[in-house]
């Protein structure tokens, strides 16, 4: 097996191939908030520990009704899960689609989850020379008749660029009329600078057709937590999707934290303070050197294209393993070779030292 895996870093197994503690490791790769877990979180799972013995509410109401005040959405058109990941499988799942579409080159566990159940993916190419910004009256002239689902990552990983919230609902309008559903992962929304332009969740009851899925593992620095959620205002989807689920598959203590995690004011803004600046900070630098191309990214992570014909990206990869920083050798991803490379923000000081050993290594071959 080779050392990245569809997912990227994996941190055990760099610690074993590698022998680098991987407590030591600085991980660019995994496109978490670099502020960790919240106080409020923590407190409320500590001051809870004695729930496990209890099961959790199989309705998960009162977490939905947070979820509903978080995104001004009715809770009854929302639906908790073992993170985005079970959702992302249980509505493609319930729809079963033949033929799909998915907007590339994107996250991998899509493409996975319509072959397991035996349907067919096309792959849209997003193309470089656009910045890898969805034309979409091109896309839309791409659908073949056949199309049963189209499933788009807004703001996409890896590129990190993201469609607007008005040429979502020229997509949306098309694929009403042509009976395709649409899956909308905004796994990353709440990084980008305005949700308000890029979050398709105020169409949801407009367009029936539509399934937005959410995550918290990357905002909120809960990846172990695994708690995720849907959002589609069709009845009757929603009930199909809740009849394939198992009950209680998120935890307690997944639904203890989403009680408290989405009004946690104070982190939620300082979080878009710190990658918003950081964003900013590093795209200027990176744009001073002249071995790379960096596209313009509207989440917390970062695509560098290499130009320096001398080093590819898993050459790149390995020198910054020695370095103990994990950065995503983005080769694998479809559409894009061996000098594209993807990390994400972290505290400026890490992101200070990546820039230094990334300079020295692209720009000046070290
Ligand atoms: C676009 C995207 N969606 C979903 C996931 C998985 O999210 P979760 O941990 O909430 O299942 C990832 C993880 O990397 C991702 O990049």
């Amino acid at each position: 097996m080779s050392i990245i895996n569809a997912h990227g870093g994996d941190l055990e197994l760099i610690e074993r191939k590698y022998n680098i503690p991987k407590n030591e490791l600085i991980n660019f790769s995994g496109n978490v908030n670099p502020l960790g877990i919240s106080e409020h979180i923590k407190k409320s799972i500590i001051k809870n520990v004695d729930c496990i013995c209890q099961y959790p509410d199989v309705s998960y109401l009162s977490l939905r009704k947070n979820i509903s005040d978080y995104t001004n959405v009715n809770y009854e058109y929302i639906i908790p899960g073992n993170g985005a990941t079970e959702l992302i499988s249980l509505f493609i799942k319930t729809i079963s689609p033949k033929s799909s579409i998915i907007i590339s080159p994107s996250y991998s566990e899509y493409e996975r989850e319509i072959k397991l159940n035996n349907g067919t993916v096309s792959l849209y190419p997003l193309k470089e020379k656009d910045s890898f910004i969805l034309n979409v009256e091109d896309f839309i002239s791409f659908i073949p008749n056949d199309t049963n689902m189209i499933i788009l990552c807004n703001p996409n990983n890896p590129t990190g660029t993201a469609v607007c919230v008005s040429d979502m609902e020229i997509l949306l309008r098309y694929c009403l009329k042509k009976n395709i559903y649409v899956m909308i992962d905004e796994t990353y929304i709440e990084f980008t600078d305005s949700i308000e332009n890029f979050s398709s969740v105020s169409l949801i009851s407009s367009y029936k057709n539509l399934f937005i899925v959410r995550g918290t593992a990357k905002f909120f620095a809960v990846p172990g937590l695994r708690l995720g959620y849907g959002i589609c205002s069709d009845k009757k989807i929603l009930d199909a999707v809740n009849s394939k689920k198992d009950p209680w598959s998120v935890n307690i203590f997944a639904s203890i934290a989403g009680e408290v995690m989405f009004s946690d004011n104070e982190y939620i803004k300082k979080t878009k303070k710190i990658i918003s600046n950081e964003r900013k900070k590093v795209i200027n630098e990176l744009k001073s050197w002249k071995n790379i191309k960096v596209f313009e990214t509207e989440s917390n992570f970062l695509l560098i294209k290499i130009l320096n014909k001398n080093i590819t990206s898993d050459e790149v990869f390995k020198k910054m393993i020695a370095k103990k920083m994990i950065i995503r050798d983005a080769s694998n991803f479809a559409f894009l070779g061996n000098n594209y490379l993807r990390f994400c923000f972290l505290m400026p000081e890490q992101n200070k030292m990546l820039l230094t050993h990334l300079k020295s290594i692209i720009e000046c071959n070290v």
